[in-house]
Formats: C-alpha cells, structure tokens, sequence
C-alpha cells in the first residue's frame, strides 16, 4: 500500500538558554575553519570572525578556505580577499572581519581546527571531504550549512551523512530563513542549529553564529533540520514557475502551502524520527517564505518560465548567476530519483512536476496541474 501523506504531531523544541551571557572559563579555546567562501559562506565567515575575537572560547583567528579563482583584473581572489577585507566576487562592499584569513590550500586551511563549517555548493563536498581524510583533527566537530543531498545506489545520503561517514566526525547542521545578502547588511533574521545528541555541541555552534541581528535556536532532529533547508529549494523552483507564468499571489500561496506538505511528507517518510515541531523553525515555513519570495531559485524559475523553458537553468544559471550555484535543479533531479526508485511518484505532484519541467518533458504551466 502507497504511504499516506497524513503526520502525527509531536513536541515543540526546548529553548537554549542564552549562550553569551556565560561567566564560566572555557576548558580550551577552539580554532574554526569555514570550508567554502561563496555568497553565503563569506556572511557565515563575518557572524564567526565577530564572535571569535568577542568571545574567549574560540581563538581570534578564523580560516576561510577559498576555491582559487583569478579574477579579471589578474588578481587571485584569496589575495585580494586578505588584501581588502572583502570577497569582491561574491560578497562586495562588505568586510569580513579583520581575523577572517583566506586560504587557498584546503589541508592548511583545516590543520588547526577543532570546529569546521562546511559551506560550499553541494556538488562539491563530497570531493572535498574526501580530501580531507587524515587531515584533520582527531577531535574536530563539525556543522553543515549545505543544501541538498547526495543520491546513492543505496537511497539518498544528506550532506551532513556525507561529511560524518567520510570524515568519521560528528555533523551538526545550520539551516533557516537566510538570503545571505540580507544578513550581510546585519537585517534582522533566525537560524536553527539541528543536532543529533550533544547539546553541548550545540550550544556552542549557536554560541558561534549568534549576533543581535542573527538569532540561533538549536533542535534534536538534524535530518528534520537538514531536509527543510533542502527540499524547499524545490519548491521555490515551483514558486518561480507561477511568478514568470504571471499566476498571481494565490497560485503561488497554493504552491508554497502544497510544497511545505510534500516537504513534511517525505521528511516523516524518508526518516521517522522527524519531528513535526522542526517545520515550524526557521528552518522549516520561514526558509520556505523567504526562498519562495526572494531567493535565486525563484528569480532563476521565473525567467525559465518567462522564456517557455526554451532556455536552460545552466544557460540561465550562467547568465544570471555570476558563478553563484542553483540549488534548486539538482536537489529536484535527485529527489526525483528518490521517488521513482520508491515508487512514490504520485504522492509528490510539485516535486515531481518541477523536475520534468526542469528537463523539459512538460511545460511551465504544467505546475498547476494536478
Ligand atoms: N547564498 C545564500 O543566500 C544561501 C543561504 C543559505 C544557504 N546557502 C547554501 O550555502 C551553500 C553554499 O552557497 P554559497 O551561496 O556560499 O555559494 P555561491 O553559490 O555563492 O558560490 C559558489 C561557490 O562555489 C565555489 N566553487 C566553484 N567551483 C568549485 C569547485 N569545483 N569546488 C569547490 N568549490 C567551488 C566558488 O568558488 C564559490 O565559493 C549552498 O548549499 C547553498 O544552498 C546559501
């Protein structure tokens, strides 16, 4: 019998108390890496880099590894990075923190560090984790700011999966409502840290990201967690697909509400212990506003819509992008692979129906059809 799409509910999460105002000597300083240097790892680097050099638990200093590029002046980024302050490729005009230091050498970048970050386009990590093996130290924790997932030949593997299994650590995640550029300019927003079992692991990543523009909470379910930052990258594709189709603001509350079922769905199905409470976090129908309002999959989807899927995501992508990443394309076509395989097409008319748009089996409209 196919599964229902039906959830129980369950209990809300326990509150953190506040990790700033603590008067008690830290037992060793930790030294944190941000393994990636895009739009939204250059802003993680900023909230880190202001929190190391206020806080004595964590040495000043704060590593950022850079996948080298030159830049049209001739010029590599990373020197530019340590010469300016800024990421002038993917965050311009703002500065990171003088004790951010760019690195291009990705063992150098980690050998110090008990706490990295993992921030790169998901695509990239598993070629980086493996990487890393034997580089890094024994006692290192780490957290995932990375949405999608991996497709094996034995199911779908998240991100923060990927990282322990490769590097054998425990992986914390971080996931919300954060369109990189808003947090830049310190506009107010939430986050949620996802753990497995450690809350005081948790407590110091939320102790870590926390600024009075960037509010942490922490909750036990970090695959609950860790999917809702994934899939509604799906759904703002739908999102996108109304707006360039001129639908209106009803479609796409229909879109967003459809989207954030099938979400919670695959979740509960995919793993059991997810827990209803994580959808009502930042990371859960916050993200999703916010990636359906304003976010690069949506602007990407509307002009996908606008030219009647007659352009590519990739021609697009390049076009729009500047070397910025979609998300939203591949985490369909894996989630499409999920569903097939398991026979749970049907059950998923957005997500499925995104992605054979993406491809171009059926057209923009198709998404309203049900
Ligand atoms: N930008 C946001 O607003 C935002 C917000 C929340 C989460 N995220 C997530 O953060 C993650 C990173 O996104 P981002 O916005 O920092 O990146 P980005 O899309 O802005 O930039 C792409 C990055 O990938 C790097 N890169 C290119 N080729 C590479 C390669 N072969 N190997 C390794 N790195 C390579 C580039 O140097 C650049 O740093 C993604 O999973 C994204 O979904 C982004």
């Amino acid at each position: 019998m196919a599964p229902s799409l039906e959830v129980q509910e369950e209990e809300t999460a326990l509150p953190f108390s506040n990790p700033t105002h603590t008067n008690e000597a830290p037992p060793h300083k930790s030294k944190v890496t941000v393994v990636g240097s895009g739009n939204w790892g250059s802003v993680a680097s900023k909230l880190i880099a202001s929190n190391a050099l206020r806080l004595a638990s964590f040495y000043d200093e704060v590593r950022m590894w850079v996948y080298e590029e030159t830049l049209p002046s001739g010029e590599k980024l990373t020197d530019v990075i340590n010469r300016t302050n800024e990421n002038v490729k993917y965050l311009p005009g703002i500065k990171l923190g003088k004790n951010v230091i760019a690195d291009p050498d990705l063992e150098s970048a980690v050998k110090d560090s008990n706490m990295l970050v993992f921030v790169t386009p998901h695509q990239f990590v598993e070629g980086i984790c493996k990487r890393l093996v034997g580089k890094i130290r024994g006692d290192v924790e780490a957290i995932s700011l990375i949405k999608g997932m991996e497709v094996k030949m034995e199911g779908p593997c998240m991100i923060s999966t990927l990282i322990s299994q490769h590097l054998g650590i425990n992986c914390c995640v971080l996931m919300g409502a954060n369109i990189a550029n808003e947090i830049a300019v310190e506009k107010f927003s939430e986050a949620t840290v996802g753990y497995r079992g450690n809350r005081e692991i948790a407590e110091k990543w939320v102790q870590l990201f926390t600024t009075p523009y960037f509010m942490v909470t922490a909750v036990q379910d970090v695959e609950g967690v860790e999917l809702c930052g994934t899939l509604k990258n799906v759904v703002a594709i739908a999102a996108g697909f109304v707006d360039g189709l001129e639908m209106g603001n009803n479609t796409k509350a229909a879109i967003m509400r459809i989207g954030l079922k099938e979400m919670k769905a695959f979740s509960k199905m995919l793993f059991p212990s997810v827990k209803e409470s994580t959808f009502f976090e930042s990371c859960g129908v916050a993200d999703l506003i916010t990636t359906c309002l304003g976010g690069r999959n949506r602007k990407v989807a509307e002009a996908f819509a606008r030219n009647e899927g007659k352009r590519s995501f990739d021609e697009l992508e390049a076009e729009m992008l500047q070397g910025q990443k979609l998300q939203g394309v591949s985490t369909a076509r894996e989630l499409y692979e999920v569903l097939s395989h398991r026979g749970w097409l049907e059950l998923f008319p957005v997500f499925a129906t995104v992605h054979e748009i993406a491809i171009g089996r059926l057209p923009p409209s198709a998404i309203v059809r049900f």
